[in-house]
């Protein structure tokens, strides 16, 4: 099976043996704590998943703005996006060593991870933007990647954690919610060798149940493993748990058996396009996948990207050799009139403007808020059925 990233074994910092979890989960109750933001907490979630190996917790400020700036750590790991707990205040914590991290998604904030203080450091409002500016490529404040970055706190709290629990993400979503390491074991026992990954965070529409139909073909995959993030989104985006049934109508009825695993991982997006594909592609390889599909505007939104940036900074800045997973660059796809189908658009120059439906789950989005049905160029019938109802419901 393909290497986790930066080790040959993964080491996933979830305390797995239970008795040593309780002993842990005492300790806890008695240390100094802190609620941590979101963010904070989903990287808790995926560095106790074996998602973020091979880190050992969170990172310095020096390593953060490192990986900003040319996606490596000081010790010269390949990392695509800072993994930091920032706190606004750190009062509470103030001169401990140990300290307890509060998940601030579950209510009454039960602890989630223990951290092993090893520096408290302010960063500049200077050092805050340019990191913003490296991440996302831009510092607008419309950007809800950047808002929620921006509104984070400035103190840099680094060091070990050990895991707990996975936040809500276990116990809203338990048929769907995986570690990496259950991944890894699920696709060992299904005898998978060739694993294609597919990243998302929408209902799949037909073109995105073309792309994992067309990657397999072309890559001669065993299997496919739709992987979908189970965080916080931007306003808007359609719910985890209405994705979740969408997906598993589509692939009951549309996929031959025994050729798709359904799962999810706990983090929020931070729709930081290319950045974040990048960072896709890392803990894809640490869950056991040869590859992973990239298409058009992958992670992004609104209009902060180039529709195939997420591809092109494979070829340009992550240097030769620093991951093993490779990237399925899908073209844009959409659905042809001409041929009653969804096909790559570049591998039909025959079409004309007119021969085309373009797909997007903004459009579904769009069209299911005013009401219209979605048409069969859109969505399985059974896919629409399910989002009808959701939309219908939330008037
Ligand atoms: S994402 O933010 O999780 O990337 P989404 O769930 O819409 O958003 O996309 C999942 C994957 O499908 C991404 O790799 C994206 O680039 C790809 N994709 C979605 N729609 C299309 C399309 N019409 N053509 C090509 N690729 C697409």
């Amino acid at each position: 099976m393909i290497k986790p990233h930066g080790s040959s074994v993964l080491n996933p910092l979830f305390v797995m043996d239970g008795g040593q979890r309780d002993i842990l989960k005492k300790e806890a109750e008695n240390l100094p704590s802190v609620v941590v933001n979101s963010a904070a907490a989903a990287n808790a979630v995926m560095l106790g998943s074996g998602y973020f190996n091979p880190l050992s917790g969170y990172m310095n400020l020096e390593d953060a703005l490192s990986v900003a700036e040319k996606m490596t750590t000081k010790d010269g790991l390949f990392w695509p996006v800072p993994v930091m707990n920032l706190l606004e205040d750190t009062s509470a914590i103030a001169g401990a060593s140990r300290i307890a991290l509060r998940d601030p998604n579950v209510e009454g904030n039960p602890v989630l991870a223990i951290q092993e203080v090893t520096a408290v450091e302010e960063m500049t409002i200077e050092q805050k933007k340019q990191m913003v500016q490296q991440i996302f490529g831009t510092d607008d404040p419309a950007h809800p990647g950047v808002a929620t970055f921006m509104s984070h706190g400035n103190f840099v709290v680094s060091g070990p954690v050990q895991v707990l629990n996975f936040s809500y993400f276990e116990t809203e979503f338990p048929e769907t919610f995986r570690t990496a390491y259950q991944i890894r074991d699920e696709i060992k026992a299904a005898g998978w060798e060739i694993v294609v990954a597919f990243q998302t965070r929408n209902p799949m529409h037909r073109a995105h149940e073309e792309l994992c139909r067309m990657a397999k073909e072309d890559v001669n995959a065993d299997g496919i493993l739709i992987h979908m993030l189970l965080g916080k989104l931007k306003g808007g985006d359609i719910p985890a748990d209405v994705r979740d049934a969408s997906i598993r109508k589509m692939v009951d009825v549309y996929f031959p058996p025994n050729t798709v695993l359904i799962t999810g991982y706990g983090f929020d997006m931070l729709y930081a396009g290319p950045r974040e594909a990048v960072l896709h592609a890392v803990f894809r390889q640490n869950c056991g996948c040869t590859h992973l599909i990239v298409g058009r505007d992958h992670a992004g939104c609104g209009s902060y990207y180039g529709p195939f940036d997420a591809q092109t900074i494979f070829d340009l800045q992550v240097p030769q050799g620093a991951l093993e997973i490779e990237i399925y660059k899908a073209d844009h796809t959409a659905w042809s009139k001409k041929l009653n189908k969804v096909v790559m658009m570049g591998k039909h120059p025959d079409h004309t403007k007119e021969d085309w439906v373009m797909l997007s789950g903004t459009k579904v989005r769009e069209m299911l808020s005013n009401g219209e049905s979605l048409p069969e160029e859109f969505s399985r019938p059974e896919v629409a059925e399910i989002l009808g109802q959701y939309y219908r419901s939330l008037n």
